[in-house]
């Protein structure tokens, strides 16, 4: 017996032949005892044989007995598991089902090691909460907070330990349909909702039996695809992958994220998968980080592909040493490394750092004391969309939406009208709002639009429905229907946009138009001279210039969950008032991608009276909706920017005072933004960046005066060296209402030389 057993009372009695389920507890329920955790963790290695520790490495997608989304298709594999073979699932759901894999595991294998059980838990997973875009237009990271907590007691109950979420990537391109799954094109923003999210998930307490483990993924730079076509090549800089990709990630680590998943993509010749600079020299070396990595779903095996490995055993050896924990379905680990290790091509020391790292994880979720606290089906009867859970989602959907157009104070609509006629297929359709990653969510749970209406008008309020158009069919033959109806009615609820499928993984699209023949819908409809209110659902911006220029008023809803219609009802008819924001800038034409409003100035800043500047031929230059903007049935006025000084030091911080005044007649939100602009840098820097917001609900009347205090740290980027740093000189503070509205003042950081700025995750 080594040492290390023979020291501990878990190894004993587990040689003795008992589950170590039933191990008094050698767990904190914190996580501050590193030391008895890398005791445990070294004690359970040396007992290891090579085959036990690939085993702990390797995730199939399904157990051959139950499946949840995304596959699960593979044969039982009870055999494997008792060999030890497997050491997590995903895409197996179920308190009984997972109870029973893991009984398999703890009882039945030779080192009685639990199993982690993983999914795809996204926006909810019973309660289906607004897609993660929509959530981000809240600005405000507390909503994802509580989204992602209710997600994880419902998952936890149903036998999940760990949701691959929040997916934290940057997106700047809404052709890529896995822009919908992340918080849009700002780091700032970014990096607040993947903290907000990881705090959500995992809770206060990673051990109870109401947490989940979350996953940032994709590392990194996955949304910077080429043409916006998912899984294609991101080539960004070192310096664009620091300043603009990483930072969600970091926000995600410094929350405590228990996992990463690597990226599908390479960035600059080498894919993620294989990429030790990012996976360790960054990840490990730089950040500390001492979570697992998971590969993405066949990622190892993919690098075959990608030209970098001749075959599975080098695909594999590349892999491990990147520093890819954990093998997501290709079950390359635990086929290959064996031979490659005899071979003297995969390095032991690497394998078994990934199975600390696999142990560790487990053992930060309360696996080893308590593995089937997570799998309880009595609470999974019962902790499944409560009243509660739906309540926030409808609170989640009011706070989501955006209001982008509303000419002559046409919204809110009266509850009283004689006839609302609500047209477009989507309108009906209980399944798109739920989105494109509903996990669990059931189509008879969610609240279409149409039913949200007809619950909230009142009685003497006759409500029609036409579908007119529908986004996946170019035929045109229901639009003549929709107007006979539209022309009885006193208002039009036109709801059009984009099936949920057409967002999410594998679904880029090539322009960023209304698909179908939706477009022809709103002409014909706007024909009649009725007055229109546009509902947009989307996974993505969309490019509705002719909307914009035609319809009345325009609101932006993404997909919002099962509390959809009624959320979109309340706004509608003026129970709660829009106050969310554009998360990501929206271009007029697809040919204006990628736009983004934390841009460079160039050389040849666009004017449109100077012919040789940075602009379009044939279309302006600008958005057609900022970074940041978003309407209300109320009016603000926000001041400019009061400084508490026009000169600081490296180690003062400076307040920035402004004032919000409601000049309207309702309550309502408006999200105050602040920017920074470093005017002139050792390289070139954005012409502005979002460092503060926030989100603030005023009477009508009232005004407000909120402080920001900024310090050196929202000055830092990475200078011509790669340095971190802030460097002195000049900044333009703009606050506003977005990005574009804004007004300014000055400061200056005074010194001579750069300020080191390390990255560290307190302020
Ligand atoms: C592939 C996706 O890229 C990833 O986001 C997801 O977590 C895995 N499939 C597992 O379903």
């Amino acid at each position: 017996m080594s040492t290390p057993w023979s020291l501990s009372a878990v190894a004993l009695i587990a040689l003795a032949g008992a589950p170590l389920a039933a191990l008094p507890a050698q767990q904190p329920a914190r996580l501050t005892n590193r030391a008895a955790e890398t005791r445990f963790v070294d004690s359970i290695l040396a007992r290891m044989t090579l085959a036990e520790k690939l085993g702990q490495l390797n995730q199939p997608s399904g157990a051959g007995i139950a499946t949840g989304p995304g596959g699960g298709e593979r044969a039982t594999r009870m055999a494997d598991l008792r060999r030890g073979g497997i050491g997590s699932f995903l895409n197996v759901v179920g308190a009984d089902t997972t109870r029973a894999l893991q009984r398999i595991a703890v009882e039945e294998t030779r080192l009685h090691i639990p199993l982690v059980f993983g999914l795809d838990v996204i926006h909810g997973f019973r309660t289906v909460f607004p897609v993660p875009l929509g959530e981000a237009a809240s600005f405000d990271p507390s909503l994802a907070e509580r989204a992602a907590r209710i997600a994880a007691t419902e998952a936890a109950a149903a036998g999940i330990d760990w949701t691959f979420a929040p997916m934290v990537d940057i997106a700047r391109d809404p052709r890529w349909g896995r822009i919908v799954e992340g918080a849009g094109e700002d780091p700032y923003l970014g990096a607040l909702f993947a903290a907000a999210r990881v705090r959500g998930f995992q809770g206060k307490d990673l051990t109870a039996s109401d947490a989940i483990a979350a996953t940032a993924k994709h590392f990194a730079a996955y949304g910077a695809a080429e043409g916006g076509r998912d899984y294609n090549v991101a080539d960004v800089s070192e310096r664009t992958l620091r300043d603009v990709y990483l930072p969600p990630f970091y926000g995600a680590a410094c929350a405590g994220a228990a996992t990463f998943m690597a990226s599908f993509n390479e960035i600059a010749g080498v894919p993620s998968h294989a990429n030790r600079h990012l996976l360790t020299d960054i990840l490990r070396n730089e950040w500390n980080y001492d979570g697992m990595v998971v590969s993405d779903y066949t990622g190892v095996w993919e690098l075959i592909n990608h030209g970098v490995a001749a075959d599975s055993a080098q695909a594999a050896e590349l892999a491990i040493h990147a520093g890819v924990d954990m093998d997501m379905v290709s079950e390359l680990y635990v086929r290959k490394l064996a031979a490659s290790v005899a071979a003297g091509r995969a390095r032991q020391a690497d394998i078994d750092e990934a199975v600390r790292r696999v142990l560790r994880f487990k053992y930060r979720l309360g696996l080893f004391k308590a593995p089937y606290a997570r799998r309880d089906a009595a609470r999974e009867r019962t902790a499944m969309l409560t009243p509660a859970s739906r309540a926030a989602a409808r609170e989640a959907a009011r706070r989501s939406i955006v209001l982008l157009k509303n000419e002559q104070s046409t919204l809110p609509l009266r509850k009283d009208l004689g006839t609302v006629a609500v047209i477009g297929a989507l309108a009906a359709d209980s399944n798109v709002v739920l989105g494109n990653w509903g996990a669990l969510g059931r189509r008879e749970d969610a609240v279409p639009v149409l039913d949200g209406i007809r619950r909230a008008v009142s009685s003497r309020t006759t409500v029609t429905y036409a579908a007119g158009a529908n986004p996946t069919s170019s035929d045109t033959t229901g639009i003549a229907e929709a107007v006979r109806v539209a022309r009885a009615a006193d208002v039009i609820v036109l709801v059009i946009g984009e099936t949920a499928d057409m967002s999410a993984e594998a679904e880029s699209r090539s322009t960023l138009d209304l698909p179908g023949a939706q477009q022809q819908l709103a002409n014909a409809l706007h024909a009649t001279g009725k007055p229109i209110v546009v509902v947009l659902m989307n996974g993505r911006p969309l490019a509705i210039d002719r909307l914009q220029e035609t319809m009345p008023a325009i609101l932006e809803t993404w997909f919002l969950g099962v509390e959809a219609g009624n959320g979109i009802a309340d706004v509608l008819f003026g129970d709660a008032n829009p106050g969310g924001k554009m998360p990501v800038t929206t271009p007029r034409v697809v040919g204006q991608v990628p736009i983004y409003y934390d841009h460079k100035n160039t050389g040849r800043p666009p004017d449109p009276a100077v012919k040789w500047t940075s602009k379009y031929w044939d279309i302006p230059f600008t958005p057609l909706y900022p970074f940041g903007f978003g309407l209300s049935y109320t009016t603000f006025t926000i001041g400019a920017p009061r400084l508490s000084a026009t000169t600081i030091g490296s180690a003062d911080s400076l307040r920035v005072a402004v004032d919000v005044t409601n000049t309207g007649t309702r309550a309502g939100d408006e999200v105050v933004q602040l920017y920074v602009r470093d005017d002139v840098g050792s390289v070139t820097r954005p012409v502005m960046q979002l460092r503060r917001f926030q989100r603030l609900t005023l009477a009508p009347g009232e005004r407000r005066t909120i402080t920001f205090t900024l310090s050196v740290r929202d000055l830092a980027f990475y200078d011509l060296a790669m340095r971190r740093v802030a460097e002195p000189g000049t900044f333009h503070v703009f606050v506003g209402p977005n990005s574009r509205d804004v007004q300014s003042a000055t400061f200056t950081l005074r010194g001579t030389r750069s300020i080191p700025v390390p990255d560290k995750c307190s302020p």
